[in-house]
C-alpha cells in the first residue's frame, strides 16, 4: 500500500497537501476544520504587525467560467491580507497548536522595509509555537503600494536582504513565496535561497483583469464603479504553475540540492498534484479549489494521488518526484531529436529495401515488398 507520508524541511506531513494562504486559513476556526478532515499542512492567511492599516473593499472577487458551462476556471481576487489584529492571530495560533500539537502549521508573514518589524514578527509567531514561515513576497495588488509584497518579491536583491533578515532571527524552517509577475522566476528563486531559505512556494496570483462587464462597460470586480488589477488563480493558471515550478526544480538540481518546492496554482485533484511532484514540488497547495469544493477536497486529492501511485507501482512520494524534468530541453534540442530520429527511421527502412534478389527472406517478406511499393 503507497504511503502519502512525507518529511519536508524536518517536517512530518501526513500528506503533502497543504492549505495555500488565503481565505482557506483566514482564521483559528477553519484552520481546525483544514486539520480536523486531514491536509497536511494549513498556511495561514497572510499577517503583519499593523492589521489597522489593511482595509479590505466588497466584492473583492470576479470569476470566468468555461464557454457554455457554470464551471469556475479563472478567479480574480483584490483581497488584501488579513485585516484581522496580530494580539487576536497570535491568540488564535497558539489555541491551534495546542490542540492539534502534531500537525504542521506555517506562518504565512509580510512586513513593511523594515529589519526589526520582520524580526518582530518572526520572534511572536514563533513564541505561539508555528512550524515553519512562509514569506509573502508576492501579493501583486493593494501592497505594492506599501512597497510591500510582489514589490519586494520582483526585485530579487530586496527579496534577498529581507529573507537575510528573516533567516537570522528565525529557528524554524522558512518558505520564501515567488510572485509570477517577473520574466525570470529562477532569478528570486535563487536570492531566496542564498538568502538561506529552506524552500520556496511558487506560485501566488498572476496580475490580471478578469474582464470589462459589456452592459455597464466597467471592468470586473467593479467596486463603486471601479476596479484595480487584480490576482488570477484557479486552474486556468495551472499550466503557468507548473512552467515556473520546474524551472526552479532545475535550479534547485543544480544549484541547491536540498532545497524544497512548494507548488501552487489551479490544483483541484490528485492527478494535478501529481504533476507538480513530477515537476520537482515536495508539497502542493490548494487555495481556490477549497474556495469552490470545501475542506473534504482532500478527500478526492489523497485518493487521486494514490490512485496515480498505485498505478506506477510507485510506494512513496520521493519515488517520483522530480521524474519529469530531465524531459524538458531547448527547442534546438528538440529539432536535433526529430532530425536524428528520422534519419534513423529511414535507415532502417532502407535497410529492408532489396537490391539484389538473393536478399528476400522468407520472415521479412511482406515488409520488403512494403519498402519496394509506392502508395
Ligand atoms: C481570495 C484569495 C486570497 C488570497 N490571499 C493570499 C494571502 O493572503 N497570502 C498569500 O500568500 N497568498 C494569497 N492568495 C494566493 C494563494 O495562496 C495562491 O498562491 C494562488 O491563489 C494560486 O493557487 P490556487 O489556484 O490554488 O488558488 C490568495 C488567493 C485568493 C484566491
Amino acid at each position: 500500500m503507497p504511503t502519502l507520508e512525507i518529511n519536508v524541511d524536518g517536517l512530518k506531513l501526513p500528506n503533502p497537501f497543504v492549505i495555500g494562504s488565503g481565505p482557506p486559513g483566514t482564521n483559528g476556526n477553519v484552520i481546525g476544520k483544514a486539520f480536523d478532515e486531514g491536509w497536511g499542512a494549513v498556511i495561514c492567511k497572510t499577517i503583519s504587525l499593523e492589521a489597522d492599516k489593511v482595509t479590505n473593499v466588497q466584492p473583492r472577487y470576479a470569476r470566468l467560467r468555461a464557454q457554455g458551462s457554470d464551471e469556475i476556471i479563472g478567479w480574480e481576487n483584490i483581497e488584501l491580507i488579513s485585516d484581522r489584529p496580530f494580539s487576536v492571530w497570535m491568540d488564535e495560533l497558539k489555541a491551534v497548536k495546542d490542540k492539534y500539537p502534531e500537525r504542521v502549521l506555517i506562518a504565512s508573514i509580510m512586513e513593511e522595509f523594515r529589519k526589526d518589524a520582520w524580526a518582530e514578527i518572526v520572534e511572536r509567531c514563533e513564541a505561539v509555537g508555528v512550524d515553519a514561515f512562509e514569506l509573502n513576497f508576492s501579493c501583486p495588488h493593494g501592497l505594492p503600494e506599501r512597497k510591500m509584497g510582489s514589490a519586494m518579491g520582483e526585485n530579487p536583491e530586496i527579496l534577498h536582504e529581507v529573507a537575510g533578515w528573516v533567516n537570522a532571527v528565525a529557528t524554524k524552517p522558512v518558505w520564501a513565496k515567488m510572485t509570477p509577475n517577473v520574466t525570470h522566476i529562477e532569478d528570486p528563486a535563487r536570492a531566496a535561497f542564498r538568502a538561506g531559505c529552506e524552500g520556496v512556494s511558487a506560485i501566488n496570483t498572476i496580475r490580471s483583469v478578469l474582464g470589462v462587464n459589456l452592459e455597464t462597460l466597467r471592468p470586473e470586480p467593479s467596486v463603486e464603479g471601479y476596479t484595480t488589477p487584480g490576482g488570477y488563480s484557479c486552474r486556468a493558471v495551472l499550466p503557468i504553475a507548473l512552467r515556473m515550478v520546474m524551472e526552479i526544480a532545475k535550479v534547485v538540481r543544480g544549484e541547491f540540492p536540498g532545497r524544497s518546492i512548494s507548488g501552487i496554482g489551479g490544483v483541484e485533484t490528485g492527478e494535478d498534484a501529481a504533476q507538480f511532484i513530477l515537476l520537482g514540488a515536495d508539497t502542493v497547495q490548494v487555495c481556490t479549489g477549497v474556495m469552490k469544493h470545501g475542506y473534504g477536497l482532500i478527500h478526492p486529492l489523497c485518493d487521486g494521488l494514490l490512485k496515480f501511485m498505485d498505478k506506477h507501482k510507485f510506494e512513496r512520494i520521493d519515488e517520483f518526484r522530480g521524474h519529469s524534468v530531465q524531459y524538458f530541453t531547448t527547442h534546438f534540442d528538440l529539432v536535433k531529436r526529430q532530425r536524428e530520429s528520422r534519419e534513423a527511421a529511414k535507415a532502417k527502412h532502407d535497410a529492408k529495401m532489396i537490391r539484389a534478389d538473393d536478399q528476400w527472406s522468407g520472415d521479412e517478406f511482406v515488409q520488403q515488398s512494403d519498402a519496394l511499393a509506392r502508395g
